[in-house]
Order: C-alpha cells, then structure tokens, then sequence
C-alpha cells in the first residue's frame, strides 16, 4: 500500500516579537489577565514587507532542505490559509513560482484555524491515488492584518507565522512510517460564533476577525476530544499509544482540558501557544517543527496532530515518523 511519509519539517516567524506589556499599552488589558487566560505570553506579528507568502516560502525552503528534498521533485503544494496575499490566484502559486517547481499542482485550502489538517489529510489522499510523490503541505498566515487591533477580546490571541511539512508516497505497511488515520469535520451553523466580517462578495473588503470566544472554547474542547477519539479508533490504538500530541494552538486551557478528556500527560503535549499566540493554520506545523528541532519527536514516535476552527471546522490526523 501507498503510504504518505512525513520527510521533513520547516517554520517561519515574521522579525519583530510583541509582547503582552506591549499591548497593555496599547489597548485595555494586562499580562496578568492574558497569561491566566490563554497562556500567550509573546507574538510574532509581519511588518510591511513580510507576508503570507514570504513566510510560506521560507518555511517551504526549509522543510525543503531537512528533507534532503530539491524543488523540482515536488509535485503537489497545498497551502492553507485564511489571509491570503492576493483572492486570487492561491498564494501556493506564489510559493511555487518563488521555489521554481512551475508545473506541479498547486492550491489553498481555507479551512482556518484546522486549515493545516484539512490540506495534510488532502495531501495525503492525493499522494495515495498516484497523483503526486511529493508534496509540500503549508499552514501559513498574516492574522494581524484582519485583526481589530481595538477589540481587545480578539487582538491579544493571534500572531504570524508559518509551518511547512514535506510528504512523500512510499510503498509500505502499517507497521511503517507514515499517515496512519485522519478525521475532518465542519458544522457551518455555528458561522456566527468566529468569522471575519468582510470580504470580495459581500463588503468588497478584508474585513475583521469577529469572535465569541467563551462559546467557541466550550465547542472546542467537546469537538477535539470526540475527533482524537474517532481517529484513535479507527487506527485501532490508543491513547496511552501516543508519543506527542501536537494540537492547534489557541489557549493552554484548551490544551490542558482537551489532553485530560484523553487522559494524556501534558509532557506528551507541544505547547507553543506561550511563544507564538494562535496563528491559525500555521499554528500546528510550527509547533511540529519546533518540538522536531528541539529534539523532541524523533524518528519512530508516533505523533496525533488536531485542531478547530471557524466555520466550525475540525480534525485530527494520527501518523508515525
Ligand atoms: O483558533 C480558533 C479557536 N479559538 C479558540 O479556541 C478561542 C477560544 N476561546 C478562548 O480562548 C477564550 O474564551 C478567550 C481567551 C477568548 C477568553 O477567555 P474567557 O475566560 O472565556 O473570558 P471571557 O470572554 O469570558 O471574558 C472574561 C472577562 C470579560 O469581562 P467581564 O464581562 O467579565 O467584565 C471580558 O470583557 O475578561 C474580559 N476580557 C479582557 N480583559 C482584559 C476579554 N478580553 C480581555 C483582555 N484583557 N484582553
């Protein structure tokens, strides 16, 4: 059978670091009130000449290079994204372009926040029916610029960012590396609870992040657990089998709650939320690549990535290095 071998992973963070104090000073809220009630203490937000796509292309480049992998061998690019550089054309035409692998498929998904997952688990379908060998799979993303910088509910979670993760189909069985099971979900009735409230058809403008929080966190945490569970069955494994959980990263209580509902250790958790705020779709490959750099997960672990996000959208995708 064909399986989809994670070969290598890269990230990307815009320069300038933004502290919690920062924002205090800036609109009415405190490091106090942001640490206890999310855990972020930091954010990386763009500068006027880092984008969506100059991130994505330098997470590419080096989730390129630890795979040991040339450009022109890729044959698919997915890149999820909610803050594309352009509405059109996808910024994966751009990552292509800039890379020099012009030919291949090339596409967004728009899932949000469980953006990275949608685009893995197509990645991974689309490897197995032949289509591609290799695919570079992007989570990449500018919240800054949707963001309503005074609404305070909604400024201090998010930042910038990019993951990347190359995949490649290899002849193998389930002993072996690779994805092993994947669950997505979406509930478009609950539009209301999280979304931007512009766009192309309907304002003809970008738009801002609208959220009630407090309601999206008692989905989240009921959403996460039933979906790790439904990929845990159908893998026929079980939790205690996991070696890393690397779940989207919105708020540490989301984190803690959703791993005592599996009753994992928070020590088999990658938490990156403290450093890098949620940066939606980027927000799992860059926890990935930096538990990866670190030395964390090895060759071998297995490893279940999750995640939740407007729309609602959601899901989990169990695999081993
Ligand atoms: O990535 C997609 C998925 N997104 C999520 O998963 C986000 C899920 N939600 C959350 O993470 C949390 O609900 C938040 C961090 C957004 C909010 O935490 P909370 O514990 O649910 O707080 P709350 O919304 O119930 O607000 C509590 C209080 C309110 O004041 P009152 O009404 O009790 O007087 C807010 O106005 O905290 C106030 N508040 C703030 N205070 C200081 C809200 N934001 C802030 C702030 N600084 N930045």
């Amino acid at each position: 059978m064909i399986r989809s071998v994670i070969r290598g992973s890269g990230s990307a963070l815009p320069q300038r670091c933004v502290t919690n104090a920062e924002l205090a000073a800036q609109v009415d809220t405190s490091d106090e009130w942001i640490v206890e009630r999310t855990g972020i203490r930091q954010r990386y937000i763009a500068g006027e000449d880092e984008t969506t796509s100059s991130l994505a292309i330098e997470a590419a480049r080096k989730a390129l290079a630890a795979a040991a992998i040339e450009a022109n061998e890729i044959g698919l690019i997915i890149l999820a994204t909610a803050t594309p550089d352009n509405t059109f054309p996808a910024t994966a035409t751009k990552v292509q372009a800039a890379l020099g692998c012009a030919g291949c498929i090339a596409f967004d998904v728009q899932a949000v926040c469980s953006g990275f997952l949608y685009a893995l688990t197509t990645a991974d379908s689309l490897l197995r029916t032949g289509a591609a060998k290799k695919a570079l799979v992007i989570g990449a993303e500018t919240f800054s610029r949707i963001l309503d910088w005074e609404d305070r509910t909604t400024c201090v979670l998010f930042g910038d960012g990019a993951g990347a993760v190359v995949l490649e189909a290899v002849e193998g069985d389930e002993s072996g590396p690779g994805i092993i099971a994947s669950r997505l979900h979406a509930d478009g009735t609950q539009h209301d609870l999280l979304y931007v409230d512009g766009g192309p058809s309907t304002t003809q403008t970008v738009g801002q992040l609208r959220m009630k929080g407090r309601e999206v966190f008692r989905h989240a945490v009921v959403n996460l657990a039933d979906v790790l569970n439904e990929v845990l069955e159908e893998a026929g494994v079980s939790a205690a089998d996991i070696d890393w959980v690397v779940p989207h990263q919105a708020n540490a209580r989301i984190l803690d709650a959703t791993a005592r509902k599996l009753g994992l250790p928070m020590e088999k958790v990658v938490v990156t939320v403290d450093r890098h705020a949620n940066t939606s779709a980027a927000s799992v490959p860059l926890a990935f690549d930096a538990a990866v750099q670190d030395g964390r997960i090895k060759p071998g672990d297995l490893v279940m990535f999750e995640a939740m996000g407007g729309g609602f959208t959601w899901g989990a995708c169990l695999a081993r290095l």
